[in-house]
């Protein structure tokens, strides 16, 4: 989807429409809901936790490895092989390629298993629709899996834990978002602007010369537009720099513009949706257990991506049924919020 455009493009992303249906994005909020709650029960026995190991890097890698129909006890591999692809380490420099070389080696492996025995899944799914529609062979699931899946992983990471610090730091909106769960839903679209998890799109070729700012664009030229600048521009928003849940029309482009717009968008905005009610319900007193000094960037392309955030906080009591009643309420009024628009 990325590196095509016109029929080609359009064909791949109706196939991608057509996958995600209803009933698989209904069932998707349960399995969120279900990974939230277990992990939150791991992380709020302690008291002090790192949110990134703890619940913003495995709650989207769970979710869209089991979307997509990847075995459970191949997640970590997913895991490390995803965190390569935008590492820009150079002690990762050698082992890049042999992570990609891998992880498109298992994913054929697996539509190839697939194909002998559909499943339920969203990679039968792709299997199947590509063959209704002409199927244009076992390498066009192969890319749109492996497109899917690096697209969903560090982007949703990266919404999860740069959107749950900012609140951590700004304790009034922080504070209103508890006092008011129907503010969640504008507080993940201000999460996505403020700290936009995907700092550009992929390269732009202008068909033809074109003039921005002043400046003189020959066609056939790269560019890499900035969404985290664009999402900052004071022409557009007013005190840009400011994190406030409460911007009247908020109208970002964390997930792009255009024919390449994220066909994703629904997912994540659904998994926060759900999963920042809950976590705000279990986790009382949210705070970093470190100086905001000793919390840093990690040195990747494209992404705007926290090493690890030390949190603590006081946990919430559980009820009888081992799910605190809050998290029911919360998960309650998310739903209320999360309709998804496919
Ligand atoms: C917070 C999470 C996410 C963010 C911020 C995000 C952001 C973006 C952006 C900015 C683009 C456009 C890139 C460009 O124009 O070059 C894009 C494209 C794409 N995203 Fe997402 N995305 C997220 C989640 C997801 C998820 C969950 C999926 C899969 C289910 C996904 C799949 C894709 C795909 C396949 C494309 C390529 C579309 C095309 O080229 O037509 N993304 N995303």
């Amino acid at each position: 989807m990325s590196f095509s455009d016109g029929e080609r493009h359009t064909r791949r992303r109706r196939l991608v429409a057509k996958a995600f249906t209803r009933r698989r994005v209904e069932e998707l909020s349960a399995l969120i809901a279900d990974n939230a709650n277990r992990l939150l029960d791991a992380m709020a026995a302690g008291g002090e936790a790192e949110l990134i190991s703890g619940f913003t890097t495995p709650l989207p890698l769970n979710v869209m490895t089991t979307f997509l129909g990847v075995p459970f006890a191949d997640q970590g591999a997913f895991q490390r092989w995803l965190d390569l692809m935008v590492s820009v380490d150079p002690a990762d420099v050698a082992d890049i390629p042999v992570g990609v070389t891998a992880m498109i080696e298992y994913i054929a492996a697996l539509i190839a298993e697939k194909r002998a025995q559909l499943g339920d899944d969203l990679i039968s799914a792709l299997i199947q629709l590509s063959d209704e529609d002409g199927g244009l062979g076992g390498s066009e699931v192969l890319a749109m899996v492996f497109e899917l899946m690096t697209g969903a992983y560090e982007t949703t990471k990266n919404l999860l834990s740069n959107g749950i610090l900012a609140l951590i730091e700004h304790p009034g909106q922080l504070a209103a978002l508890r006092a008011d769960p129907g503010l969640t839903g504008p507080a993940v679209e201000e999460m996505l602007r403020f700290e936009s998890p995907t700092t550009s799109t992929l390269w732009r070729f202008p068909r033809e010369d074109v003039v921005i700012g002043g400046r003189r664009i020959p066609a056939g030229d790269p560019v890499l537009p900035l969404l985290g600048a664009a999402n900052r521009d004071p022409r557009v928003f007013a005190d840009p720099n400011r994190f406030d849940l409460f911007r009247p029309n908020l109208k970002h482009v964390a997930f792009g513009s255009g024919p390449h717009t994220c066909p994703g968008a629904a997912i994540p905005r659904l998994e926060a949706r759900i999963a920042l009610p809950l976590l705000l319900a279990r986790l009382g007193d949210l705070r970093l257990a470190v100086d905001r000094g000793q919390v840093r960037y990690r040195r990747t392309f494209m992404a705007r991506a926290l090493n690890a955030v030390p949190i603590a906080f006081r946990a919430a009591t559980q009820d009888i049924a081992g799910t605190p009643a809050a998290s029911r309420e919360a998960a309650k009024s998310a739903a209320a919020v999360s309709s998804p628009k496919w």
